[in-house]
């Protein structure tokens, strides 16, 4: 497995190029499945969730042609089958969207119960429950393989108790097939929702309100095939903004849409960061000792929860006493034994952390525990002096494209290494 060392101290200066949307991408994949006809995906993101839902359409028996680094074309017309093992799921939190594709074309689907990051419990009770709403039967067999079946899907209006991202995409996969009209109350807005209602109607569908607390929509029989551009990855485009501000850099973020950012950017702002909006762009500049904030995680358009981790270690180095509220997971916190084991000052209580300002962090050696908590490791190690070591950094590449060439390309003295090889390796050498 390989490690990515840091030497901290240089600010980041340049430009980056944001790629496609993880989880948009890997909502509008298996969305495919129910055109039983060829769609061509532009601007999916190289990284291994991606890579693992393409290798299970391949296994359902779907025609994949890469056409270019970002350009896949796929054919689902010869997928035959409705069935996932947990091989396949185990990596791939978002594997539970075949649940709802599978539905929609089969009306069946025997998917074992996902994996992915693992830091917290995720539970998946609001999805079977739109399930369940439109006439599906739901089982959990002995080898938690969930089994989903239903004669017809019937329109309905489905109410989550929670505002829920997974629930509201698998909704709307197991709706725009079904009988009549699906009305989704309290349903998430994030961009990448409204991605994968505007590739849905692109392919025939008649999804609206996406975006809103309600969408509706209108069963429709056939879904044809469509040529198809991912949104920019909000998270990666956040992340590298945090990385930016926290090293008192100057880097200009390219193919973002600013809205979406808008969140991540007004709390920069806040800690005395300046930012300037383009159409495409945004560029970011901090001079000084940034001042610290309070924040709340919470669904979009509020703060999201996906970019805590970073943000909690750049208020590690601000001006006085932070505070993170997370609103969303339970506990998504663990990352922070790394960031005080390197000189932070961070307390927990529950869903609330207190951070105390430092003038300084060290490098170490640290885990990337999951995907964003990985990020705020490349972030520490930025700030760090010395060395810092991250490993299991295949959490890292689940979501972020090329991390070590952008972060290299900003000026970052990063660099990878597989684990046998000695960690003394210069990144020169590498
Ligand atoms: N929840 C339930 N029941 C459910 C589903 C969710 O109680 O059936 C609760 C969860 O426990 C959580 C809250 O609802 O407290 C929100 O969970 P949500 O379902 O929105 O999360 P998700 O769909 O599993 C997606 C992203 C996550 C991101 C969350 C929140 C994908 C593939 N994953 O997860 O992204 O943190 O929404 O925005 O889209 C990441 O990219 O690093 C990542 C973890």
């Amino acid at each position: 497995m390989s490690k990515i060392l840091i030497n901290g101290g240089n600010s980041l200066k340049g430009e980056v190029n944001i790629s496609g949307a993880k989880n948009a991408a890997v909502a509008i994949l298996p969305a495919i499945i129910l055109a039983q006809d060829v769609c061509v995906v532009e601007n999916i993101p190289s990284i291994s969730d991606v890579e693992m839902m393409i290798r299970i359409l391949h296994q359902l028996g779907a025609k994949i042609k890469k056409v270019d680094d970002t350009t896949y074309e796929i054919d689902s017309s010869t997928i035959d089958s409705y069935v996932v093992s947990y091989e396949m799921t185990k990596r791939l939190r978002a594997s539970y969207y075949l649940y709802g594709a599978l539905l929609g074309r089969f009306g069946r689907a025997n998917v074992a119960i996902p994996g992915g990051c693992p830091f917290c419990v995720r539970p998946i009770d609001q999805h079977v429950k739109a399930f369940e709403t439109l006439g599906a039967q739901v089982n959990l067999s002995e080898q938690s393989m969930l089994e989903i079946t239903a004669n017809e899907l019937i329109g309905s209006t489905i109410f989550f108790d929670v505002v829920s991202v997974g629930a509201t995409i698998n909704a709307m996969l197991a709706a725009v097939k079904a009988k009549g009209v699906t009305i989704i109350e309290n349903a998430a807005k994030e961009p990448h929702i409204v991605d994968l209602a505007n590739f849905l109607n692109t392919m025939g569908a008649d999804v609206r309100g996406a975006g809103t607390d309600t969408i509706k929509i209108y069963g429709v029989e056939y879904l044809h095939g469509c040529t198809y551009s991912i949104i920019p990855d909000q998270i990666e485009a956040g992340t590298f903004m945090v990385a930016a501000a926290a090293t008192k850099g100057e880097v200009l973020i390219k193919n973002v849409i600013p809205k979406h950012l808008e969140s991540i950017t007004k709390k920069l702002v806040e800690c005395g960061v300046d930012i300037v909006e383009f159409d495409d762009s945004v560029f970011v500049r901090a001079k000084g000792r940034l001042k610290n904030c309070k924040i709340k995680t919470s669904p979009h358009p509020g703060f999201p929860t996906d970019m805590q981790p970073q943000f909690v270690t750049m208020l590690a180095m601000c001006e006085g006493t932070s505070h993170m509220h997370e609103n969303v997971w339970e506990y998504r916190f663990q990352y922070i034994e790394h960031l005080n084991r390197m000189g932070a000052n961070i307390t927990t209580n529950g869903s609330i952390a207190v951070i105390e300002g430092v003038e300084e962090l060290k490098g170490a050696i640290v885990a990337a525990d999951d995907l964003r908590a990985g990020a705020a490791m490349i972030i520490a190690g930025l700030l760090a002096e010395g060395t810092t070591t991250i490993e299991n950094v295949d959490h890292i590449d689940r979501g972020y494209v090329d991390v070590v060439g952008k972060f290299r390309s900003l000026g970052a003295d990063i660099w990878r290494v597989e684990e046998d090889t000695p960690t003394v390796l210069k990144a020169e050498a590498v």
